[in-house]
């Protein structure tokens, strides 16, 4: 019995799910899903069929033909990494019906009460599924190599309203039958104030892009396939949202150009509440990001731009399992840079590269006692993927992508792309695929690339691209004569953004001299910053060099965003630099801000702080 997929119960032999019909009653009271779901298998099956579950409780499992009772075990212990394995013993069926609770404490939900929302009078709850999360919200075979179609009837708050990966087919009143099975009742179900969001999804997906939200939530048309949705009552925010995405349709369009026709109907966008802890998430038809993104600079577009790449790479064409996690994000790395070389022009693109570069390289110094972790494909056996995330599958994957471009010239590799695409959409594949894809399609590949060396090899390869680009450049030595007492002077600034800061700051050592540090923020109002890449840069170097005058401002910004990609630096920083006034800032924070972090994110900062304290 081999698990196909090394962060799932599922069975190579089992027959995988293709669809899923939910039935869920949210209870905001008490952070609780009731539900049932109707598993559909691609074949009739005899024997003990693995599904995965995290935190969930099973009220009984039926066999949806005759309602008869399946029997089924539950393992004792949860594994750390993959949850609770349910085995549940089928007789010829081809298809199960699972009755089940989630838990108030499932991974994949963060459930926000009235007071932790813009509006302050409405709860809010939201989903993030990827990497092994979906688990938590209903039994599956929660692994990337099984794809589902699905449909949803979700019992909410009539003052709510809900969003999902997936068609909005209709809101109506809630029906007496559809509760027959739950554990919520046909009182509850039907009780005056609720009412039922209907949804369908068409085209198979991954468990880990099964997606929702709901709240009471308001929406902006930008284009023709697109809208905008945030908190009805943060309407600076849908404001400022509608026009920092104005030009979604021609990023949709240039993909198309580039990738072939984009296959998932609409694109919406959906801005969540600070505490989302990742950037971006690719959800299908309804990618969710962070509010952070918003600040009137190209940097948001270009964050739509890698969630709308993912369209053709990692929705269309997908990773078997997390050990291949790089045809996801590298090949998205790639795309997202020739969507933004054309939108926003070539030197956005170079220096995006340039700080992919930077990051990559940090990468290394990160893992140098863990280099497995510098591999494109890696083992990940007993590995939990958040612990694990890094900028290596998007950078290295990036190089890995453009070096194979460098080869063999845009206009062959271009071709090669939407190839590759249409032949394998809607497919999982794995490393050797894609391999085997390209040897086939560019004979001789192998001899002018060592294929093996970039995908299974450490570190970075010496035929990787640092970037040329004369604003690249010149940051990199501005950065360096910092060291030496030289701070840039405002001419040289004159013309940064954001990125240009974020940069240089990433090019600073480690730890500076406390007053030089000061100095420069006096000059550039870093610490306050709207740009959270640049505060966040700027506080990491403050904290590393013992400037204890931002300690305060640190705490404030911990507590105001759950976005991961400033939780992990910042509290690395205080957890890993020697004094115990950071050690004891980091505790104190993570113990006062906890429960406004996402679970993943509770995870992820509690991992960081064991590490270290
Ligand atoms: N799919 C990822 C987010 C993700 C990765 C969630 C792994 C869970 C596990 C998404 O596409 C992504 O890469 N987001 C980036 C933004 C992007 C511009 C690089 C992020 O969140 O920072
Ligand atoms: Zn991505």
């Amino acid at each position: 019995m081999a698990p196909i997929d090394p962060h799932s119960f599922t069975q190579v032999s089992h027959p995988l799910t293709t669809h899923v019909a939910l039935s869920l009653y949210l209870d905001f009271n008490t952070s609780i899903i009731h539900g049932s779901a109707l598993l559909s298998l691609s074949s009739a099956f005899s024997g003990n069929l693995s599904l995965d579950s995290r935190c969930i409780s099973i009220d009984t499992v039926l066999d949806p033909q005759t309602l008869e009772p399946l029997p089924y075990t539950v393992s004792a212990n949860p594994d750390p990494i993959r949850g609770t394995e349910i085995v549940v013993a089928l007789s010829g069926q081809s298809s199960l019906l699972l009755v089940y609770s989630t838990s108030p404490s499932a991974s994949a939900l963060q459930w926000l009460s009235p007071l932790q929302t813009f509006s302050k009078t409405h709860p809010y709850v939201y989903t993030q599924c990827q990497a092994i999360h979906a688990r938590s919200i209903f039994p599956c075979q929660d692994t990337p190599a099984a794809r589902i179609r699905y449909d949803v009837v979700m019992n909410i708050p009539a003052s709510l309203s809900a969003v999902m990966s997936a068609r909005h087919v209709r809101r109506r009143l809630p029906v007496l039958e559809e509760a027959k099975h739950l554990q919520a009742g046909s009182s509850l179900w039907c009780a005056e104030d609720r009412v039922v969001e209907e949804f369908v999804m068409e085209q198979p997906i991954p468990p880990y892009l099964f997606a929702f939200a709901v709240g009471e939530l308001g929406f902006r048309e930008v284009g023709p396939r697109t809208r905008v949705y945030t908190e009805s009552a943060a309407t600076e925010v849908l404001d400022a949202a509608a026009l920092e995405f104005a030009g979604t349709e021609e990023m949709i369009r240039q993909g198309e150009k580039l990738f072939g026709d984009y296959e998932w109907e609409r694109f919406d966008l959906l801005v969540l509440p600070p505490s989302f802890p990742y950037g971006g998430m690719e959800n299908p038809r309804m990618v969710f990001l962070t509010p952070t993104v918003i600040k009137g600079d190209a940097s948001g577009a270009q964050v739509v731009a890698h969630e709308l790449a993912h369209s053709w790479t990692g929705n269309l064409i997908t990773n078997i399992n997390n050990e291949h996690f790089w045809l996801n994000e590298g090949f998205t790395t790639y795309a997202e840079r020739r969507i933004v070389e054309v939108v926003q022009g070539a030197d956005r693109a170079t220096l995006n590269i340039g700080i992919g570069w930077r990051g990559l390289t940090d990468e290394m110094e990160r893992f140098k006692d863990n280099l497995e972790c510098t591999k494109l494909k890696n083992n990940q056996e007993g590995v939990d993927p958040d612990d694990v995330y890094s900028q290596v599958p998007y950078e290295k994957g990036f190089q890995f992508v453009f070096r194979i471009e460098r080869q063999v010239g845009r206009t062959a590799f271009d071709d090669f792309l939407k190839k590759y695409i249409a032949t394998f959409k809607f497919k999982s594949i794995d490393t050797d695929t894609f391999l085997e894809f390209l040897k086939a399609n560019i004979p001789g590949i192998e001899k002018e690339i060592n294929l093996q060396l970039w995908t299974e090899g450490v570190g970075i390869p010496e035929d990787a691209y640092e970037p040329v680009s004369t604003i690249y450049t010149k940051i990199i030595s501005l950065a360096k004569e910092f060291k030496e007492g030289k701070m840039p002077s405002e001419d040289e600034v004159a013309e940064w953004n954001g990125q240009e800061w974020e940069l240089y700051l990433e090019n600073l050592p480690k730890t500076c001299e406390p007053s030089q540090v000061m100095a420069l923020d006096k000059r550039y109002k870093l610490a306050e910053s709207k740009d959270y890449e640049v505060k966040v840069s700027f506080l990491q170097l403050a904290i590393s060099s013992k400037c204890r005058e931002y300690h305060g401002e640190v705490e404030k910004m911990l507590k105001a965003v759950g976005r991961m990609k400033y939780l992990r630096p910042l509290f690395t920083a205080l957890a890993q630099t020697g004094g115990t006034e950071e050690k004891q800032l980091a505790k104190q924070v993570f113990a006062e801000a906890r429960e406004t972090y996402h679970p993943i994110a509770q995870g992820v900062v509690e991992s960081i702080l064991s590490k270290y304290i």
